[in-house]
């Protein structure tokens, strides 16, 4: 006789059976179809700026990750905004499968590899963005199953190919943007893209057509302007070879004349050019003239002269919007800062030297000493005092570590009495007219010198 279970084990079994259907079904609808979708999108992106970070696999839909909205009622996707997040990576096909998708925006991403001709089965699509990334391959055709696209930017990426005549079917397209691609090929002119003008176009060398206003041969994929070029396989016309004759002898002759000109500018950078550059032996080489002021110095005009021809790029402590400051170490050990400005105008020069002798004749304790100035028929050398803390500029931002509040102050102290000496004490009164960290020196003791009177 067959042994059957009791009715309670019967009810027990079936309770279990329910529960694990229930669990099974559960774990198998974690996700919806969107949401995997869109997990298998984000499983082809290798980075990204965090985007994802909150795009979890435990999430009933995905309605609430960032870039992703939904219907309300069907929590279907119907936007994807994900433009301008460093993504990096390609397009899973998967994406195809947003089929109630609206907007799609990728656009300034680092995006790489072909467009999925999945994407074509997204026919809610009305904006579609792409532009700014490195997508390569062709226009899928299949993008003219979108016939709701109103939008369709596909600018500055590496695309070629040509531009699918399925296009022509998207009549609702009011903006298309297919420049800076590599395209080539005839622009379909009926349909849909013949409203658009060349500036969707630019940027691709290869394409012709009525949109750019570059005739396309025979329905050759190569345009061109010039009706004369000759179709692929027919002999070359004499008229080409003649013009191909021509075309050589000017190239070569271009070329000889760059040739000519880079080598006639090394023999001038050779002769002057180092001068000019850094050394400043061009400049007192033509009948310099020194004038010194305060007459205390120990150097004759001729070892000033001398040590200036010695200056080049390696002295160079600075430069500013006038000129460049070398430093000038005398035999004795003696430092000074000479600026160099290199002449534009003689009649402003008797000027500038009226102006010299009126600073040179300035000496205050909080004031850079100008020493006196060498005048050569290049440029103007101005011979200052030496301050070794540099600029007060400089100090602020290099060595902030060097200035305590103390110091602050007494570098404050010590430029507002150079200051009020100018506008104060000297007769005629002088005006700074730029005053400013850089034109503050500093002395060994990090004392004040305001600079740059002239
Ligand atoms: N007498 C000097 N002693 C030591 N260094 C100097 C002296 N004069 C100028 N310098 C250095 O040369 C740099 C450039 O000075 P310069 O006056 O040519 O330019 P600037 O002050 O930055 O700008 P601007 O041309 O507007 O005055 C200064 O920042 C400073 O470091
Ligand atoms: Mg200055």
């Amino acid at each position: 006789m067959p042994m059957w279970p009791s009715p309670m084990k019967c009810q027990r079994i079936l309770f279990y059976s329910v529960m694990l259907l229930f669990s099974s079904a559960r774990i198998h609808c974690a996700i919806s179809s969107d949401g995997e979708a869109l997990l298998s999108f984000k499983t082809m992106i290798v980075g990204s700026d965090g985007i994802f970070l909150h795009w979890r696999q435990e999430d009933p839909d995905p309605c609430n990750w960032k870039g992703v909205t939904c219907d309300t009622h069907t929590k279907r996707v119907i936007y994807l905004s994900l433009a301008n997040h460093k993504l990096i990576g390609s397009l899973a096909p998967e994406i195809g499968k947003l089929n109630r998708l609206k907007l799609l925006s990728l656009h300034g991403n680092s995006l790489y590899g072909t467009i999925p001709p999945e994407l074509g089965n997204c026919t809610d699509l009305q904006q579609l963005y792409l532009q700014g990334n490195y997508l390569s391959g062709i226009i899928p055709l299949e993008f003219g199953n979108l016939l709701e696209l109103e939008t369709l930017d596909i600018s500055s990426n590496a695309l070629s190919g040509s531009i699918p005549s399925s296009l022509a079917k998207l009549t609702k397209l009011k903006s298309f943007n297919a420049s800076m691609n590599f395209l080539t090929g005839t622009i379909p002119s009926d349909g849909a893209l013949f409203r658009f003008t060349e500036n969707s176009f630019v940027g691709n060398r290869g394409l012709c057509g009525k949109q750019v206003g570059i005739e396309c041969k025979d329905g050759s994929l190569s345009p061109s302007a010039n009706s004369e070029s000759p179709s692929p396989g027919s002999p070359p016309s004499r008229k080409n070879s003649t013009k191909l004759v021509i075309s050589a002898v000017a190239t070569i002759g271009a070329l000889l004349l760059v040739a000519l000109m880079c080598f006639w500018g090394c023999f001038l950078y050779k002769k002057f050019g180092k001068g000019d550059i850094g050394g400043l032996a061009v400049d007192v080489s033509g009948g310099a003239s020194i004038v010194m002021f305060h007459g205390d110095l120990p150097y004759s005009s001729k070892d000033i002269l001398k040590k200036l021809e010695t200056l080049n790029d390696e002295n160079i402590i600075g430069s500013g919007g006038f000129g460049t400051v070398y430093k000038l170490s005398m035999d004795d050990g003696n430092n000074f800062a000479l600026k160099r400005i290199t002449k534009t105008n003689d009649g402003l020069d008797r000027l500038f030297d009226r102006e010299l002798e009126i600073l040179g004749s300035i000496k205050h304790r909080y004031l850079v000493n100008l020493r006196g100035y060498c005048n050569s028929p290049l440029s103007k050398l101005l011979l200052y005092d030496y301050l070794p803390g540099g600029s007060l500029d400089e100090a602020l931002h290099e060595r902030s570590e060097q200035l305590d509040w103390d110091a602050r102050l007494n570098i404050i102290m010590g430029a507002a009495k150079g200051l009020a000496y100018l506008h104060h004490d000297c007769s005629p009164r002088i005006i700074h007219r730029d005053i400013k960290s850089s034109n503050i020196l500093l002395d060994g003791n990090l004392e004040a010198r305001v600079s740059d009177l002239d």
